[in-house]
């Protein structure tokens, strides 16, 4: 069911140290910081050749990334994104077999304008998952 990796996405205490590091370091090409304020974190894309990273840090108040931060202060894995075709058949196979997924549900409008979903990371070895319907 589900298909390529679209993106894994790392939570970072510094953003412009992360991407140096992706650039300078590893010889990527690395996007300029954007702000996505409706998602609360300012982004940068790591394009690799068969997937991208995303580096996150947090922007606004209630940005779902400040906490992960506070637990995981030096940053760390936020979530992986695969890619699936009909996001609400794939939502409808994974409650019937059990998995949680979170919110009310519903897919989102995602960082990329495309229906997500997320599921929890206890049903998944400590990992959150979002699915984006390409
Ligand atoms: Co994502």
């Amino acid at each position: 069911m589900i298909g390529r990796l679209n993106h894994v996405a790392i939570a970072v205490p510094d953003l412009d140290a992360a991407a140096a590091r992706y650039r300078d370091m590893l010889g990527a090409t690395v996007s300029p910081p954007r702000d996505e304020t409706e998602h609360g974190v300012r982004v940068v894309f790591v394009e690799l050749p068969n997937t991208k990273i995303e580096l996150l840090h947090p922007l606004g108040e209630d940005s779902p990334i400040a906490g992960f931060l506070a637990r995981n202060p030096s940053g760390g894995i936020h979530h992986m994104c695969f890619e699936v075709a009909d996001i609400r058949a794939a939502r409808d196979r994974l409650l019937a077999r059990g998995a949680r997924v979170l919110g009310d549900g519903e897919p989102k409008i995602g960082a990329h304008g495309k229906p997500v979903l997320f599921l929890h990371p206890k049903d998944f070895d400590g990992t959150l998952i979002e699915l984006e319907e390409v």
